[in-house]
């Protein structure tokens, strides 16, 4: 068999130790890999000031498309870019994937029956980083949410679950509250849900799902949401699940992938040997599934699970009565290493086809174009002195165009006309206008204002789409 060219960051503080066990555990499984090493991290960011990863690496990223990352030191304060999130959008890794598994009774967790994989959108969100001080008291981050970006994570959620036996996908989203961003993620949910009538499909409110994934995790099988709020919930499913040490991450692309530990650098326990190699090493397995090595990635696993029932544990998973010998990072190694070829006998047994390679998801949908209509605008001003009324006056005095000032609000809250007299108000003003407009309607719209001293810090246009507002109501 031919070996697959992978690249290897082995990363900070623990990070060294724990690849060179994760690496030697692979050989021993008959994993066929040749190695190409970059450095991130700690020592780029001291060469270069402020990016932790260097064009060379990037090379070398493109040719073997697939990364197996040692965690990070991600330094604090400004002008730092995260490496990891400067891999995943250069490789535009979209769906992170992250299973967390309760491995009861020979680790001990919040919960014995769990069993579920988290995917989560990766590239949208607020994690596009657009944000804005608009005045002195208001700032804004811009959550986007595409129907591309998620039709692409909802396919790779049903995919998943269909290609790995799983029956049930549950959408999260909060479209109670966002109804246009969160709304299309769920209606893409739907359209494609409707494709794979084998998978059952539940929504929750991203809240009570918080919450169920602490208290009733055995009810979950695959879990689809959005950036912010899965980076969230698989925190708090791996913290459920028993150990950091254990929990993992998958970062795929249609064109790349980085698989990875959930964990950071430990930076308590580094060089002392003491540090559970679990997480890079279930990582690496699911590498070893996506390059279609099956085979090793079966025996790799399996012979981990031996070693956990055998109650071979590292400190963080160690507990008295449960586990039966303390070890460090390199007899846990050897454990499992020695185990190769074994299955657990009571904890289920995995297997993976071999040759399967990366997950096969269907190309997007084209969408029919839709009847777009320019119907107002949402203008925003900065005001701290001036009473509602009074800026309408100002506005109107002299306008003669044809769209008309229909409203203007606070914080979403509606203050004109006819607002409530107690509603506190901070000094980025909304104000809305509606009528069918053009893009010199809006120029003069927009001069109008400035000519009367309203200066306008942020617009938002006001379309229809076949008919449809794409806006939300003045809420109020
Ligand atoms: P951490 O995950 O490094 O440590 C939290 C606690 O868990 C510590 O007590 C640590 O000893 C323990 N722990 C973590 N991994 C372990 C393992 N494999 N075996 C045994 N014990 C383990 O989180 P922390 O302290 O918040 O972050 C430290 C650094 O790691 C920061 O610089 C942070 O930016 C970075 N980090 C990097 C990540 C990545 O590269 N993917 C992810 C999370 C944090």
């Amino acid at each position: 068999m031919t070996k697959t060219p992978i690249t290897i960051a082995r990363g900070d503080g623990i990070g060294p130790e724990i690849m060179d066990a994760t690496l030697k555990i692979l050989e021993a499984g008959g994993a066929q890999l040749s190695y190409e090493e970059i450095e991130v991290g700690e020592k780029v960011y001291a060469r270069t000031g402020s990016v932790g990863i260097e064009p060379s690496s990037w090379e070398s990223l493109h040719r073997t498309k697939v990364l197996l990352k040692g965690p990070i030191f991600t330094p604090m304060g400004g002008g730092y870019k995260s490496v990891n999130v400067t891999i995943r959008k250069g490789m535009s890794l979209y769906a992170n994937v992250r299973p967390c598994q309760s491995f009861a009774p020979y680790i001990d967790g919040l919960h014995d029956k769990m069993d579920m994989v988290i995917v989560r959108e990766n590239e949208e969100d607020l994690y596009a980083g657009i944000e804005h001080r608009l005045t002195q008291e208001v700032t804004q981050a811009l959550k986007l949410i595409s129907r591309p970006g998620s039709e692409r994570i909802v396919r790779y959620a049903f995919e998943y679950a269909r290609q790995n036996g799983r029956k049930k996908v549950t959408c999260m989203v909060k479209d109670n509250i966002m109804k246009i961003a969160d709304g299309l993620f769920y209606q893409v949910f739907q359209e494609i849900g409707e494709l794979y009538p084998d998978i059952q499909k539940d929504r929750m409110i991203i809240d009570i799902g918080a919450a169920r994934i602490a208290s009733r995790p055995q009810d979950f099988d695959v879990i689809v949401t959005e950036n912010l709020y899965g980076d969230i919930v698989s925190d708090i499913a791996a913290e459920v699940a028993g150990s950091v040490g254990l929990g993992i991450s998958a970062n795929i692309g249609e064109d790349g992938a980085m698989f990875e530990a959930m964990h950071g650098t430990a930076p308590d326990i580094a060089g002392k040997g003491l540090a559970n190699p679990s997480g890079v090493l279930l990582a690496a397995v699911m590498m070893l599934v996506h390059i279609g090595q099956g085979k090793a990635a079966t025996r790799v696993h399996n012979a981990w699970l031996k070693t956990i029932e055998d109650g071979i544990h590292t400190g963080d998973i160690f507990r008295d009565g449960t586990s039966k010998t303390r070890v460090g990072t390199d007899d846990f190694c050897k454990a499992v290493i020695e185990r190769m070829g074994q299955n657990p006998t009571h904890l289920k047994t995995v297997s993976y086809p071999d040759g399967g390679g990366q997950l096969k998801i269907p190309a997007l949908r084209t969408i029919a174009p839709v009847k777009k209509e320019w119907v107002g605008a949402d203008i925003y001003i900065e005001n701290v002195w001036e009473k509602a009324e009074m800026i309408a006056a100002r506005f109107n005095e002299g306008w003669t165009g044809s769209v008309k000032l229909a409203l203007m609000s606070n914080r979403g809250v509606k203050i004109w006309p006819d607002g409530q007299p107690n509603t506190k108000t901070t000094d980025l003003w909304r104000l809305r206008f509606k009528g069918a407009m053009n893009a010199q309607d809006f120029l003069n719209l927009q001069a109008h204002m400035v000519a009367k001293g309203l200066t306008p810090v942020k617009y938002d246009a006001l379309y229809t789409y076949d008919g449809a507002e794409g806006f939300t109501a003045a809420a109020g």
